[in-house]
């Protein structure tokens, strides 16, 4: 067995013998000697064939990638190489054994890399040799047994819960396995462990986790993959303090282990309402400021018409102000954010630039008092460039939101090295949705609502919160969870809110809630992405780079080929008639 790691020598182990293990990463032949960079692991160590070594002539032999075996004895270099760690020392070889030959690779295999992702995918296991991900799934694999470590000190018990199961109440679509001894019936891959770790809390188990995989057929995104892994958690006799403050030491105990950082807790707390009115977005990047302002109250008499009218139509004017910015966005600039944020719906975009005077198209039809009253009210300062966007709130919001992350990453305002971590809580519990023409649940329908919002269920939807909280990390949602209803008629309101029927609730969920019938314990959980979590620790903004092998963005292998056709006799056996 190989039992030294490459990295582990340095130059107190000068005059030991060794016996390494590795791939080829580099040759080179020099003046007759014969230099060998030897990958592992750990990282690489060079390697050094004299003409008068035995195994000069295979050596010779040796290409990238080929995988070696080598026994030899650690000497200092005559030139120092202070770029790795080995640098200081080289390997006499006296024995070389090769284990194995390989191909050309279609890619060097380097830590910077040209070839594009298509080609890293379709060779992921070469590309998994690159020191870059390497590091990766080593951070992933630091930051799994600190989540194990610190759950279990907390006395969370790791139970596994099923993946062949019945569809999850999460919304996203379900990924379907047909099974072949039921004919016509399919399992639902799950979309969380959600019904489970209810059903543990019934079963009297009062502490869970699980680091969890998860399938969800949804539209993917730099952030999002179809199966991806949650950390888990669930706990009786709780509120939403409890599992707040257990969730947030969690994610300062592996701030702690994995990058040393000291996260000041309690975390900041902001209420749903609030991020959407200040940060348009319901995971607010608290990296930097430039929140929304509202103008509405300001322009609501204005001879702008256009204004004038949404306005009088019951929408609102919000802006945003870039400060010491208007200098650098000409017509052109602007009219690219003008593109940008009309692919979040807004109509258009209004600017005004604070330079000796206040400018822009709309200026001229702004009164003086106008004038002077948004200035004030802005602060506005010698440049200082203004966005506004006005129509239904809902669409206002979520474009400047979207426009205010994107200024704040085309201007360089975001510190790579700062994390600014919030819960964001009170979540409504429902939400309209145009497509159903019908109140959905923003969570699930087994979120408890506020106790006060109880008796509002049936009569004022829009207005019900829940105990809904979603722990956000620089403007990534890395986690969400709530406190479940234990209690049967606040759950069957629920139900009758959502207008679900009761054959469809017997249907869709019916064991569970004849389980919540015998004496279910208060209870509530929250789930981590582990996937975003490792990103966030490593800084990275794709999330294939955290995961061995992922799925591209229409959710295939590229080196397996899955998904893939099966054979006649496969779909027969499971009753499946394709309809081509
Ligand atoms: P939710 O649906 O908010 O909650 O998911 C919890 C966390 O999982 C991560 N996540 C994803 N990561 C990568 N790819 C995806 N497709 C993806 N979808 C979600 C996010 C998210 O915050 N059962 C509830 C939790 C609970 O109530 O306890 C649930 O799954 O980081």
């Amino acid at each position: 067995m190989k039992t030294i790691e490459n990295n582990s020598l340095s130059i107190n182990d000068v005059g030991s013998s060794v016996e390494l293990y590795g791939f080829v990463s580099k040759k080179r032949n020099l003046g007759g000697l014969i230099f060998v960079d030897l990958r592992d692991r750990s990282g690489i160590v060079q390697l050094v064939f004299r003409p008068e070594d035995k195994d000069y002539a295979v050596a010779e032999t040796l290409r990238n990638e080929y995988v070696i075996k080598v026994k030899g004895v650690v000497s200092e270099r005559e030139s120092k190489n202070d770029k790795i760690a080995t640098g200081e020392i080289e390997i006499l070889v006296q024995e070389l054994t090769i284990l194995n030959t390989s191909l050309e690779v279609p890619f060097a295999i380097s830590d910077e890399t040209t070839a594009l992702e298509d080609t890293r995918l379709k060779y992921r296991y070469l590309d998994l040799r690159r020191n870059t991900l390497q590091h990766n799934l080593k951070v992933r694999h630091q930051i799994t047994m600190a989540v194990r470590e610190y759950m279990d000190s907390k006395g969370f018990l790791e139970i596994e819960t099923p993946v062949l199961c019945k569809s999850t109440p999460e919304g996203a679509r379900d990924y379907l396995v047909p099974s072949r001894v039921n004919d016509g019936k399919f399992y639902a891959l799950p979309q969380s462990p959600q019904i489970f770790k209810q059903l543990l809390m019934i079963g009297g188990l009062e502490k869970y986790f699980q680091i969890a995989k998860c399938f969800r057929d949804e539209d993917l995104r730099a952030d999002r993959q179809p199966e991806f892994t949650q950390i888990d958690i669930e706990a009786s006799y709780v509120d939403e303090d409890d599992i707040m403050t257990i969730a947030e030491g969690l994610v300062a105990y592996v701030f702690k282990t994995i990058k040393n950082i000291d996260i000041k807790l309690p975390l900041r707390r902001m209420p749903y309402d609030e991020a959407m009115r200040l940060y348009g977005s319901d995971k607010p990047d608290l990296r930097f400021a430039m929140p929304i302002n509202d103008i509405t109250d300001i322009l609501k008499n204005t001879g702008v018409t256009f204004l004038k009218d949404a306005i009088d139509k019951g929408g609102i004017a919000n802006c945003l102000v870039v400060k010491d910015a208007a200098s650098k966005y000409s017509r052109k600039e602007i009219d690219k954010l003008t593109d940008f944020v009309k692919t979040y719906k807004a109509q258009g975009l209004i600017f005004l630039k604070m330079e000796e005077e206040l400018t822009g198209s709309i200026v001229k039809n702004l009164t003086a008092s106008e004038i002077s009253t948004i200035k004030e009210t802005l602060s506005l300062e010698n440049n200082d460039l203004v966005l506004i966007i006005c129509g239904d709130e809902k669409t206002v919001k979520v474009s400047l939101g979207a426009l205010r992350c994107k200024l704040a990453r085309d201007l360089n305002l975001i510190d790579k090295d700062d994390y600014q971590l919030l819960w964001v809580t009170d979540f409504p519990t429902f939400e309209y949705s145009e497509e159903e023409g019908r109140y959905v649940s923003c969570h699930h329908p087994f979120t408890s609502p506020k106790d006060s919002d109880v008796d509002k269920l049936l009569t004022d939807k829009a207005n019900c919160y829940s105990k809904a909280y979603d722990i956000v990390i620089n403007g990534y949602e890395a986690g969400g969870g709530s406190i479940r209803i234990h209690n049967q008629e606040v759950q069957e309101k629920v139900f009758e809110a959502l207008g679900l029927k009761e054959e469809e609730i017997r249907e869709k969920f019916g064991f569970f809630v004849d389980a919540l019938k015998y004496g279910t314990p208060p209870h509530g959980g929250i789930a981590f992405g582990l996937d975003r979590l490792v990103m966030l620790l490593l800084g990275t903004e794709n999330i294939r780079d955290v995961i061995a092998f992922p799925k591209t963005a229409s959710a295939s292998c590229l080196m397996s080929e899955a998904p893939n056709v099966v054979s006649d006799i496969q779909l027969k056996e499971l009753h499946i008639k394709l309809d081509k």
